[in-house]
């Protein structure tokens, strides 16, 4: 017989089947033994009775703990009594992976299920977010093929840094010296001059210096780039992507979001809905006049300042011309308004977390220079950067998502580790 998956063993509903997985609960008497049994895809109860499988194998029935893994053949019937509404009646089993004393249980501390993340990966709720996940990415890949982009990689070994020095890991390069990727920005614009339209998917690094509950020294971001586009089409088209992505999901991931307690119908919406573009200078208008939040012109949002723009909005809102000085060399300034950068950040709904980040590109060497010294940068480095602008320098302009920072917001979770399988921060980097 071949082995089928719990949920398509469940859409059979009758007749014998083959199962495997591992066992995710298990009690029993001296005759009767009740297992749960997991897979990726689902939970089945199964019962094994001694007079059925026999004295013998009953026995090593009754050894089984929490983890182990086995086949199963029996017959499947609905019983509403069962865990799942269906139930497996064993006819014979085999044991693949014995385990004894699996170290989890309910109710152990964060720091203790981080350390044993190899084993926590396989409960029901974080195979719940990693399949979120999963699909998002998924979807993220078919958006852009519809949208007609290239695919476009770059090296994560960089020889400078990108989105400030203060969190740039240095790695031993032979007898010199590099970077780790803050960001696939760089080579990115260098290639639109080549595909036009590209975005990529890879690992990105940085040394955060603060135990936040938002931010990773390793995470993902879903980078793109685009020539002609300017901070008007590319954050539109950042909302654009959003939404697909978002819509996807919900679609596929019913269960997982149901099993995380996760309102989809009101995901659905917010994707339905207008995503408003405000001005950074309108933002803190906003949060002066209606919770008398002073912040002074000049300085990026502090994560407060962010959730009380956010708490007067149901959907995600676009921040576009923050102030030039505390934006990155690449930002340009607003030609009408010289201390406003044509830059966007994307907050997410509630907690306001900075989901999305991008801009129009500098197109003047001279200004881009005068502010990477002004950061104590050897420009020279970077000059294979401003080439891209001296021969037949296109406007382009790009963004990078947080994808744990999305999936976080989608999934309701309280801290960004659970985003992603094995976290890296500060004070984590095993297992
Ligand atoms: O805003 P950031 O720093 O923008 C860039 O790096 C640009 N070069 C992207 C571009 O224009 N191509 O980062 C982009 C996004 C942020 O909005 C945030 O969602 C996420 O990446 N991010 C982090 N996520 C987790 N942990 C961190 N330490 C993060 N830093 C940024
Ligand atoms: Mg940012």
């Amino acid at each position: 017989m071949d082995y089928i998956s719990i949920k398509e063993a469940m859409k059979q509903g009758t007749g014998d089947v083959a199962v495997r997985g591992w066992v995710y609960r298990e009690r029993g008497s001296s005759k009767i033994k009740f297992v749960v049994l997991r897979d990726s895809t689902n939970t089945i109860q199964c019962v094994l009775e001694k007079v059925v499988v026999g004295e013998e194998k009953f026995a090593v029935a009754d050894k089984l703990q929490i983890e182990a893994s086995i086949s199963i053949i029996g017959t499947i019937k609905q019983d509403d009594r069962a865990p799942t509404g269906y139930e497996i009646s064993v006819k014979d089993f085999d044991v693949i992976g014995e385990s004894h004393g699996y170290p989890m249980q309910k109710d152990q501390s964060p720091e203790f299920l981080l350390d044993k993340r190899h084993l926590a990966i396989r409960s029901r709720k974080m195979s719940a977010i990693f399949k979120i996940r999963s699909r998002y990415v998924q979807a993220r890949e078919q958006f852009f093929m519809e949208e007609g982009f290239y695919r476009f990689d770059s090296p994560i070994l960089q020889p400078t840094q990108s989105e400030g020095g203060s969190t740039v890991f240095e790695v031993k390069y032979y007898d010199k010296k590099t970077y780790l990727a803050q960001t696939w920005q760089f080579y990115g614009e260098a290639a639109v001059q080549s595909l036009e339209k590209i975005y990529n998917f890879c690992p990105t690094f940085r040394a955060e210096k603060s135990k936040t509950s938002r931010h990773l020294s390793e995470f993902w971001m879903a980078e793109m780039e685009a020539a002609w586009f300017d901070l008007k089409s590319v954050s539109e088209f950042a909302k654009k992507e959003l939404k697909y992505c978002i819509k996807a999901v919900v679609a596929d991931c019913q269960e997982e979001f149901e099993f995380l307690q996760q309102d989809t119908a009101k995901l659905l919406e917010i994707t339905g809905k207008d995503w408003p573009t405000i001005k950074y200078r309108e933002a803190l208008e906003l949060i002066k006049e209606k919770d008398g939040i002073d912040v002074e012109f000049g300085k990026d949002l502090r994560t407060e300042e962010e959730k009380a723009i956010m708490q007067h909005f149901d959907t995600p809102v676009v921040i576009t011309h923050y102030p030039v000085v505390a934006m990155g060399f690449y930002k340009p300034k607003d030609p009408e308004n010289p201390d406003e950068a044509l830059c966007f950040d994307m907050l997410a709904p509630g907690s306001g977390v900075e989901i999305v980040g991008g801009s129009q590109r500098s197109m003047d060497i001279e200004d881009m220079k005068e502010r990477l010294e002004a950061d104590g940068e050897d420009t020279e480095s970077y000059e294979w950067y401003f080439d891209s602008r001296r021969f037949g320098g296109v406007p382009h302009a790009g963004y990078g998502v947080g994808t744990e920072r999305v999936i976080m917001w989608i999934c309701g979770l309280e801290n960004i580790k659970d985003a992603i399988p094995f976290p890296r921060t500060m004070l984590r980097f095993k297992p």
